[in-house]
């Protein structure tokens, strides 16, 4: 959802911004900029596209040793040049992520003012804000006051002013992030810890209201009272070899294939989870896409095995409706840790008293740092933009603290074993790649793919229709299979393909009914389930059957499912020519509501 960066070095930055920026991709990828100071001017480069397209257009010659840099997802106006950061204003550069929401009342009094537009965003209004405001003070402490006050919304500014030459200035407010690095080769700034692999030794993340004056020297940060903020630097957690995608041919592919491994050590490893959630008697599991659906298979384990009520909470939705908050815990679950929604779902919850669980995957990011608790799903850093292994891992955490919770030790010792044999069963699926690559061919032309499931198998199928969507720009839509018959039937023609996920568990026969209901009305079926279920599938009209190994309980068929259709929809994007570490439209982190 937009990255920064920014830089100060003793030798030319240029290659250190793009460095940046390349890490920071991942968050927004329509249009990217880089601003520097050149000689005590401002210079500024722009282009629509990914930043291989601004690396054409970048000067090699450039000696400056400061600038700040941005790639962006469109909020405010297309993705157009004039749209893309760093926007200006006479000696004013700025990159901007968040949202300022009372943009268009600031703009129509710097209107009134005589300032001129060339953009349709909200952060040009910030570059001529701080251009009106700094011209009439030149007091930088009261210009930053009067930015933390007057500028309503969420944000992480990075600024360039030209008579400050030296200096990079920074602020943030709200859920969007920011990071300051130090290492040998100078002082940074980004969006996240992995925007500065390679760049910061040491890394520290930037507290709400505050803002910052960085030089080569010197880095000093305070709140809205212009008092000096102490600094906390940790080493910076991820090493080099964090960004690479070896030889894979894209990220997704590399994380998919990390998934067996990550069950493995994850699987085994021992899980603390805190005395509040150990009494807690109602659980609420709040989170956004994929993270949800993974909360909504905790739910199901929650339930089933720990016996607790579990209520399932969609975080973009959550708050606005000032819900009734009883007494209990939440989880709060998070690949990003940034996601908007969820902080402020987060941040409602706390307001109302409960104790808060961030279930993350990236240490030290905002909801690990707003949660009374934290949960690393310890996945590793996850850079395709369609969440696969983070899924995965949240799905194992919360299976873990559901076991955790459970009474029934025969039962607990049955899925304990059976999560043994679950990476090598994982792996089994990758030797079957070729069937997921035919059932793909089969897809590529379809307008639209339903997914259907029961049980926790539901939260899986819509999943797999998120995935196929984001991927491959198939339309994807996802039932409970006893749903069927309560509407969704009526799409069922020649055309439209129906993948059924029938793993062999209660569900089994009523899912083999919907199944057959399908085929009498030329649905074009393909089913993925488990060597058990195959085996009393033969003789069903289906295009295809993709089988898994059984895993020993029902509560791991979907590891096995998803990873399956995971893979569909990598393989249909693919067949398709779809872009797919970074999907039209989409970016990784989104840190704006
Ligand atoms: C889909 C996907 C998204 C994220 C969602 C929440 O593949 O990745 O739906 O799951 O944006 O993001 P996090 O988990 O970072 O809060």
């Amino acid at each position: 959802m937009c990255g920064i960066v920014g830089f100060i070095g003793k030798h030319p930055v240029l290659n250190v911004i793009v460095q940046a920026l390349k890490s920071v991709e991942y968050r927004g990828y329509d249009s990217s900029g880089i601003a520097l100071v050149n000689q005590g001017h401002l210079v500024r480069y722009r282009s629509v596209g990914t930043l291989d397209q601004l690396v054409k257009i970048l000067p090699t010659n450039l000696s400056s040793t400061l600038g700040i840099g941005h790639t962006r997802w469109a909020t405010h106006g297309a993705p157009e040049e004039r749209n893309a950061h760093p926007q200006v204003s006479r000696g004013v550069s700025v990159v901007h992520n968040g949202i300022i929401e009372n943009f268009s009342e600031l703009k129509s009094q710097l209107l009134k003012q005589g300032y001129t537009f060339e953009s349709e965003t909200d952060t040009e209004v910030v570059a001529h804000f701080i251009h009106l405001h700094y011209s009439k003070c030149k007091n930088i402490p009261e210009l930053f006051s009067k930015i933390l006050h007057d500028l309503e919304g969420s944000f992480a500014l990075a600024i360039l002013l030209e008579d400050h030459s030296d200096h990079i200035f920074i602020a943030r407010k709200g859920v969007s992030p920011l990071t300051v690095g130090r290492g040998p080769q100078g002082v940074s700034i980004g969006s996240d810890a992995l925007s500065l692999v390679g760049i910061a030794e040491e890394i520290c993340y930037i507290e709400d209201k505050t803002w910052g004056k960085l030089s080569l020297d010197k880095i000093e940060i305070f709140d809205t009272c212009q008092t000096p903020q102490p600094l906390h630097f940790i080493l910076h957690p991820l090493g080099k070899d964090a960004l690479g995608r070896g030889e894979f041919a894209h990220y997704m592919l590399k994380e998919m294939y990390e998934q067996p491994e990550i069950v493995l050590k994850e699987g085994s490893r021992h899980l603390d989870i805190p005395e509040e959630l150990t009494h807690a008697l109602h659980i609420t599991l709040i989170g956004c896409g994929s993270a949800f659906y993974a909360a909504w298979g905790g739910k199901y384990y929650l339930e089933h095995l720990a016996h607790r009520k579990a209520t399932l909470e969609l975080a973009s939705e959550f708050h606005y409706r000032n819900p009734i908050v009883q007494e209990g815990v939440t989880i709060a679950v998070s690949q990003s840790g940034e996601t908007a929604d969820t902080l402020k779902a987060i941040q409602y919850m706390e307001q109302k008293g409960q104790y808060t669980i961030g279930m993350v995957n990236v240490p030290y990011s905002s909801i690990a740092r707003q949660v009374n608790y934290e949960i690393l799903t310890n996945a590793g850093p996850e850079i395709g933009v369609a969440s696969t292994k983070a899924f995965t891992a949240q799905l194992l955490c919360l299976l873990k603290i559901s076991i955790s919770l459970m009474k029934d030790s025969a039962r607990k010792e049955k899925i304990l074993n059976g999560l043994k044999q679950l990476p090598l069963d994982m792996q089994k699926i990758f030797f079957k790649v070729s069937q997921l690559q035919d059932i793909a061919q089969h897809l590529v032309h379809a307008k639209g793919i339903i997914f259907l499931g029961r049980g926790i198998s539901y939260p899986v199928a819509l999943e797999g229709a998120l995935k196929m969507s984001e991927l491959s720009y198939i339309f994807g839509q996802g039932f409970a299979a006893g749903e069927l018959k309560h509407g969704p039937l009526a799409l069922i023609d020649a055309t439209t393909p129906v993948i059924v996920l029938a793993p062999m568990d209660q569900f089994f026969e009523k899912t083999v009914s919907n199944i057959y209901e399908v085929c009498a009305r030329e649905g074009k079926v393909f089913i993925v389930t488990d060597e058990a279920g195959a085996s009393q599938l033969a003789g069903v009209p289906v295009q295809d059957i993709f089988v898994y190994p059984s895993p020993a309980t029902w509560e791991l068929h979907p590891f096995l499912s998803a990873l399956s259709l995971q893979l569909i929809a990598y393989y249909t994007a693919l067949h398709k020519g779809c872009s797919i570490d970074q999907p039209r439209n989409l970016a990784k982190s989104v840190t704006v509501e």
